[in-house]
Formats: structure tokens, C-alpha cells, sequence
């Protein structure tokens, strides 16, 4: 199979989607010049060329395209050629109404914006698969493509009619019978058994909440859909280029996808990467999806896009003060990105994100952004060599599964507050604030080559995910869980007992009583920390327990808050930031795992990749680290011995 290193060949692949349909030809000169200037080796075009390149049903006008990609081969640079197919022209939905989605009341989306194509219409997947097999038929041999990048972000959510054929279809497969499927979703409840597959419908707008099991299969039957729709494309260019890797791209914990099961059929797994400049734990949040994204490539993978500025989709949409594009790009590289990509090259004079910052914004070439995005170019390619291909060695795994948090999410849930990305994220921010580099995994994963696997939450969990874990557990592993796991099975009923009675047994737990979650702000004072969010009424096994740390005050005064039997522990509440990471950083001392580095002073990063040993700055003021042995700074090419300083938000690629 091709891989990202078929394209990078050593190289950090700098760049962006390049949208030059939107200029006039003179300005593609201009866009060579300035993309040598600033060592742009990469560029994706075609994202959204549809209309472009297909201004009439049938018709083809490859021309302007012909011109871009003899261009950029002139230039040295490469392309990526994505597959137009995420935003339709108008004409299709003008011709073609049945391929505009619906929403949950029935509205059609409209084409004006993009993303407006029902996955499951057979018109659109005729003329998207035309549109694909055209180009790829044109431009498979054309020394320039290095890369397939299909469709953009998809994301598209569909209640109707075609769609509802397809669920239909789609749960057939999964459930057999009609009665399988009205015992799965629990159809006695509030009297909805079905008595015809007819009757199943997507989880349309109901009076009241719909039904959570339905809910939960039609948003895997989506992630099901969408990704038929990247496997018909991939196979398309495949035939065509044997040779060349094809990718797609999200944004995981957004409108994720079900990610494992997408990674399968990527060569190269990409994500689009837009941490608030503002947020303080903006790097933070940054570092586990880049942690996500490598373990689902099990290796390097593609920033596909960041902004090098403000974005323009928030409320208040603020600029990345000086070095900050610098710092966020290598931390990308320091965690496994081969490819450091932005959307878009040149920022748009028109259009829905003319406000959206491009690497070469509206203050043009003597602008901070560019001289910045030029800076970072040059560094990268200064350090490709020795960076790509290289690995990222993690003891620690944090499991995830995007059916966990699906399933976790339904509207009739105890907490609206419990959100799981954000439980998510204030784990690996507890790790990550250790120094200790994780990887993340599913939870049917082969999990052996971890001395310490966490799970956060999930509400979910399959058979054989339970038995992966004890499994886990017995064969000397560590295991430690956070509240609301293991509490459904497969098609979210609750477990006998709330909690799924063999991981009762591997916490020590005799009896979970009651679930408490607390208010917005609202904390619970447990012995040596306070938690947030949430808290559980259990009752230990006799004797069972080797560790209880207690509630105090309260309805729940005495009552264990963390229990451990053995290596297995069970965390009911979420601790406050500072003892979640004492917890977990002694939990990964007991497993024997070190962190990057001692005694790091707050706010540097430590990563490790192949060889080299990455240090960032996420402060504003001068740091000192020290550092065991000598080594040469890769950016700066200075010795370093046994010391050194990162002035505000520095980096430091260290090669012993
Ligand atoms: C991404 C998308 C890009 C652009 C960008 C703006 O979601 O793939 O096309 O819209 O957001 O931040």
C-alpha cells in the first residue's frame, strides 16, 4: 500500500489547499514566486472545483487545471488533487433535487453554501463518481500529483426519503429481523414496535425525545454512508494510481466520523487542526488530537489544514500573536505529522471566509503572517530530513471510541454538563501536563504493549471490550477508569447492576447505588481533592479494595470517590485538574512509566520522535531547561550542553 512517505520522500510537505479558481491567471505567478519564497513544497487543489470543472452537466472544462498542474510541476511543487465532490454545483440540486439533503424537520439544504449532498443519492454518487474517474483518468499520469485527497470533511447528515431507503438497508444487514431490531432499540418502551420495515425512518423530529438506540444507529449508519461514498472515490483514483496515497480529512471531536474504522481505508490518515489562539489549554487540545490522529495512521500523518491566523467561525476570531503559528506547526511535527498544511494558501478577496486567514493573507507578502509562514518553511526544511518516517515511542494508551461518545451523548442522559470531549480532554491533559506521551486506542485494540491504559469514559462498551480489558488487567497491565463506563452495551442497554457486573468485580465494587452529577461550578470535597462533574454513590466489595480515597461531607461523606483492587482503579467523580494529574502520574510511576523528562518547568512540552527530542514553550516568558547529555539544536544548528533557554514560545529539535 502507499504511504505518506511515498509523497513527503523525506520531506515535511508545507503547503495548503490552493483555491486559484478564485483569482485571475496573473496572480497564479504571483502565488509561485511567493510559495518558493516561503519553501511551499505542497499544494491541495480542486477542493471545491466542481462547478469549475463541470459549469454544465457533461461538460468538462480541464483546461485552467491542465495549466495549474504544468505550473506547479515547473515549479517543484507537488499537488494534492482533491476530489470536488463535497460541494456540489448548483445545477445538480437545480436538476437533481433528491441529491440535497434533509435535516431531522424535513428541511432541505440548499446548495449556497457547500456540503449539500445526500450520501445516500444515487444521482449524486453517479455524478460524483463521474466527475472522480474524469480527473483521475486526466491527471494519472502527471508528474506533478503526488497525493488523492476525497471530498473535504465529511459531515453531512441526511433524514430523508433516499436516505431512509438506505438506513433501512443498512439495519437489515445489521439486525436480520424486524424483532432483533425492535428487542436492540427497545421498541416495547413508549410503545414504538415495528411491525413493517417500512415503518423505520430516520430519527426524524419527534414530539418528544426519539429513541436513543435509533439515534445512536443512524449516526454510525452516517459515518457507514459517507464512508461508502470515500471508498467509491478511493477506488476510482486507485485504479487509475496504484502508486499514490489517497486521504480525507476531518476534525475528530467535531462532527466526528467513527475514525477507526475510517483509518482502515486511508493510506494516510489527515486532520484539520484549529486550536483557539486564546485558550489557554489551546496547545493542550491540540496535542491529543495530533496524540488521536497518529494512532489511528499507527505512524506519521497529515496536518491537512491550520489556520495561520484568526479563523472566522468563532465569535470572536482572534489573530495568533508572533511565533504562535510557528510553535503549534512543530508541536504537529514533534507528535508525528509528516506534512504541515494550511487551509488555504492565499486568503480569499470574496466569498463565506474572505475573513479567514490564508498563509498569505490580505497584508500580502510584507505581512507578519507570511514572513512568519516563511521562517517556518525554511525550518522545516531544514529538519525533514531527519524528522519523517520517524516514530513516537508511548507507554500510556487513553481509549476512545466514537460509539462511546455517541451513545454517551443522547438527549436523555442524567448530565447535560458531562461532555465527552471535554472529560477526554481534562485526562490527557493530566498526562500530557506529566510529560508522559500517549497514544490513544479502541478498546478491542491489542492493548499489551502498554504498561498503563486509561479510559476516560465510556459509556459504552462492547463484550469484547470488556473482556480486552480484563484481559489487559490480568496480563499485568494498569488499568484506570473514569465514571460512566462500561454502564451499556452494544445497543446502549444499561448492564444489569448499571455498571456492567465484570468490571464491578475488577474495581471491587459491590453496589452502585445512585449516580450524583453536580451542578455547573457545583464541586464535592473528597479526601485531599475536590471533584467536579460528577459523583457515585458505591458501595464496596468487603475487603475487596486495596485503596479508597473517600467523599467528605455530603450525602456522600465516607463513600469511596477512587477505588483500586490490584492494578485496576476507578475514578467516580472527575478530580480537579492538579490531583487527576497526581493520580495519574502516580498510577504511570507504579507501571514503571518515566515521563519525557524530569522536572520540566510548567508550560515546555517534551516529545521524543525517533531520535530527536522536541522542547517547546507554550509560555510567553524565557524558560531554562535543562537537558541530560549534548546535543545540536537542528533549528538553530548550536550545540547544546546540558542547558538551555526557549525565549517565549520557543522550540528546540534536539539530536544527541
Ligand atoms: C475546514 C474546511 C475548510 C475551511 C476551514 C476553515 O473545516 O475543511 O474548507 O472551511 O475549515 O477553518
Amino acid at each position: 500500500m502507499p504511504q505518506l512517505g511515498d509523497a513527503t520522500r523525506g520531506r515535511v510537505l508545507f503547503g495548503g489547499d490552493y483555491n486559484p479558481e478564485q483569482w485571475p491567471e496573473e496572480t497564479w505567478h504571483e502565488d509561485v514566486r511567493l510559495m518558493k519564497d516561503a519553501g511551499v513544497n505542497s499544494v491541495t487543489l480542486g477542493v471545491f472545483s466542481w462547478a469549475k470543472l463541470e459549469p454544465e452537466p457533461g461538460a468538462r472544462e480541464f483546461g485552467w487545471l491542465d495549466r495549474l498542474m504544468d505550473l506547479m510541476h515547473e515549479s517543484g511543487i507537488g499537488v494534492v488533487l482533491a476530489t470536488p465532490t463535497s460541494s456540489p454545483p448548483p445545477w445538480l440540486g437545480r436538476l437533481h433535487p433528491e441529491t440535497l439533503p434533509r435535516d431531522a424537520d424535513g428541511r432541505i439544504e440548499w446548495w449556497g453554501g457547500r456540503q449539500h449532498f445526500s450520501h445516500s443519492s444515487a444521482v449524486y454518487r453517479r455524478h460524483a463518481a463521474a466527475i472522480t474517474e474524469a480527473l483521475a483518468a486526466r491527471y494519472a499520469g502527471h508528474p506533478a500529483l503526488t497525493m488523492w485527497h476525497i471530498n473535504n470533511e465529511y459531515c453531512t447528515f441526511d433524514y430523508g426519503d433516499e436516505a431512509a431507503v438506505a438506513f433501512r438497508r443498512w439495519l437489515r444487514a445489521r439486525y436480520g429481523t424486524l424483532d432483533a431490531l425492535n428487542s436492540a432499540w427497545g421498541t416495547a418502551f413508549w410503545s414504538q414496535g415495528y411491525d413493517t420495515w417500512d415503518g423505520v425512518l430516520p430519527p426524524r423530529h419527534a414530539h418528544y425525545l426519539n429513541n436513543p438506540t435509533h439515534v445512536l444507529d443512524f449516526r454510525r449508519f452516517t459515518s457507514d454512508m459517507l464512508l461508502e461514498c470515500y471508498t467509491a472515490e478511493r477506488d476510482i483514483v486507485r485504479r487509475h494510481t496504484p502508486h499514490l496515497p489517497v486521504t480525507t480529512n476531518f476534525m475528530p471531536l467535531w462532527v466526528g466520523q467513527d475514525g477507526w474504522r475510517w483509518a482502515e481505508e486511508e493510506d494516510v490518515v489527515s486532520v484539520d487542526l484549529y486550536p483557539d489562539p486564546r485558550d489557554p489549554l489551546g496547545a493542550q487540545s491540540a496535542a491529543l488530537v495530533q496524540d488521536l490522529t497518529r494512532s489511528q495512521a499507527r505512524g506519521p500523518w497529515m496536518l491537512m489544514e491550520q489556520a495561520a491566523g484568526p479563523v472566522n467561525w468563532r465569535g470572536v476570531n482572534h489573530p495568533k500573536p508572533r511565533g504562535l503559528n510557528r510553535l503549534w506547526s512543530l508541536q504537529a511535527v514533534a507528535r508525528g505529522a509528516d506534512a504541515v498544511c494550511y487551509f488555504q494558501w492565499r486568503q480569499s478577496r470574496q466569498g463565506a471566509e474572505k475573513f479567514h486567514s490564508g498563509m498569505l493573507s490580505h497584508a500580502g507578502e510584507r505581512g507578519r503572517t507570511f514572513q512568519e509562514v516563511k521562517q517556518l518553511g525554511a525550518e522545516l526544511a531544514r529538519i525533514g530530513g531527519e524528522v519523517t518516517g520517524t516514530h513516537i515511542p508511548a507507554d500510556i494508551a487513553i481509549l476512545h471510541d466514537w460509539n462511546a461518545w455517541w451513545a454517551g451523548a443522547q438527549d436523555g442522559r442524567l448530565s447535560t454538563e458531562v461532555d465527552h470531549p471535554e472529560v477526554v480532554r481534562a485526562w490527557h491533559r493530566a498526562l500530557w501536563e506529566s510529560h508522559l506521551t500517549t497514544d490513544f486506542a479502541h478498546p478491542e485494540h491489542d492493548l499489551s504493549a502498554y504498561e498503563l491504559v486509561v479510559v476516560p469514559q465510556l459509556y459504552l462498551l462492547t463484550d469484547t471490550a470488556i473482556d480486552n480489558l480484563l484481559a489487559y488487567v490480568r496480563g499485568g497491565g494498569t488499568l484506570v477508569c473514569g465514571f460512566l463506563t462500561g454502564i451499556a452495551d452494544e445497543d446502549d442497554r444499561v448492564r444489569p447492576g448499571g455498571m456492567d457486573d465484570r468490571l464491578r468485580d475488577l474495581f471491587g465494587i459491590r453496589t452502585l447505588h445512585e449516580w450524583w452529577p453536580l451542578d455547573p461550578g457545583e464541586t464535592v470535597e473528597c479526601e485531599g481533592f475536590r471533584g467536579t462533574l460528577w459523583s457515585e454513590e458505591i458501595e464496596p466489595e468487603d475487603g475487596a479494595a486495596d485503596e479508597a480515597i473517600p467523599y467528605k461531607g455530603g450525602e456522600l461523606d465516607g463513600l469511596a470517590a477512587v477505588l483500586r483492587k490490584g492494578r485496576a482503579w476507578y475514578v467516580s467523580t472527575l478530580p480537579e485538574p492538579y490531583a487527576l494529574r497526581a493520580l495519574l502520574a502516580r498510577a504511570a510511576a507504579e507501571a514503571g512509566v518515566r515521563p519525557v523528562l524530569e522536572g520540566l518547568p510548567a508550560g515546555v512540552e517534551a516529545v521524543r520522535r525517533g531520535d530527536l527530542l522536541f522542547l517547546l514553550n507554550h509560555g510567553r516568558e524565557p524558560v531554562t531547561v535543562e537537558v541530560p547529555g549534548n546535543y545540536d539544536d537542528l533549528l538553530t544548528s548550536t550545540p547544546v550542553e546540558h542547558e538551555l533557554t526557549l525565549g517565549r514560545y520557543g522550540v528546540a529539535v534536539l539530536r544527541p
